[in-house]
């Protein structure tokens, strides 16, 4: 199992967005995959149709190792896609991972059951630099950067890659980057706006070129997409998810780790 999380230090950076089209996209393909919601939030438990029932067993009871693993996964609606739902209750485990010591090493470790039957793990974050986003940076062996073409956007970029390398540096986090992934790209017509072109040139900068993968295009179709739980092609925009397909052949090039 290849666990990646997407993590971004701000709201509105494209993390939700990238796990639920590029899950649906990794499970199409035939990988078998398991979704986590580290959101409070919890967008991605309601974008992918899950409702949390009272006392069903959530992200927190596998934080906390009240529940077996499986008790907290549930089938969604996609073929191949499961997922660990959060709610709100979630802002209860910063105090225990906080208390524990080793907070960041927590989830990895709750999710290493999950080896042998998932291909994939992929994690969402929360926005802020939280115990769960330390423990998401901490379970993680690449890290997909989603960060706005925006100056606000290029802000979250650099917070985020100085959380990895303070964790790594603290030799809590083996985590390598996946990739950044310019979201909400800006075009009139044939043109890239300013703001967008000088933002990504930026990004290309901070990351190396080839770090910086395809960008999402600003379009109502991607809200569409999640709101009627359609694909991009089905939609008839197939050229938008390319993005997606570069994200498919980037992990499928990540070596397995020995289980
Ligand atoms: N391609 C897009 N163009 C414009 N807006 C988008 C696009 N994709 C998603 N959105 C919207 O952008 C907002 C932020 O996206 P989201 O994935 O929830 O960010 P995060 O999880 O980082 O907070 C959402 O309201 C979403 O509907
Ligand atoms: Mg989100």
């Amino acid at each position: 199992m290849k666990i990646l999380a997407c993590l971004s230090l701000a709201g509105g950076q494209g993390k939700t967005t990238t796990v639920v089209l590029l899950s649906k996209h990794l499970a199409a393909a035939g990988y078998t995959v398991l979704v986590v919601d580290g959101d409070p939030q919890s967008n991605l438990t309601t974008f992918l149709g899950h409702e949390v029932a009272p006392n069903e067993p959530t992200l927190l009871e596998v934080v906390k190792a009240s529940v077996q693993l499986e008790d907290a996964i549930y089938a969604t609606e996609i073929p191949n896609l499961y997922l660990i739902p959060s709610d709100d209750g979630l802002d209860n485990a910063q105090e225990y991972l906080s208390t524990t010591g080793m907070g960041a090493m927590v989830l990895g470790k709750r999710l290493s059951p999950g080896q042998g039957t998932f291909d994939i793990c992929l994690i969402d974050s929360p926005p802020q630099r939280s115990q769960i986003c330390k423990s998401i940076i901490g379970a993680a062996e690449r890290i997909i950067i989603p960060c706005e073409a925006t100056v606000k956007g290029f802000g979250s970029l650099v917070r985020s890659l100085e959380a990895i390398h303070e964790l790594k540096d603290l030799g809590a986090s083996a985590a390598d980057l996946l990739g950044v992934i310019p979201f909400r790209d800006r075009w009139v017509g044939a043109n890239q706006t300013q703001e967008s072109r000088s933002v990504i040139a930026a990004m290309r900068e901070e990351v190396g070129e080839a770090q910086v993968l395809p960008s999402i295009r600003e379009s109502e179709k991607f809200k569409k997409a999640i709101s009627q739980q359609a694909t991009l092609a089905e939609l008839g925009v197939p050229d938008l998810a390319y993005p997606f397909d570069v994200l498919v052949k980037r992990i499928e090039s990540i070596e397995a780790i020995a289980v």
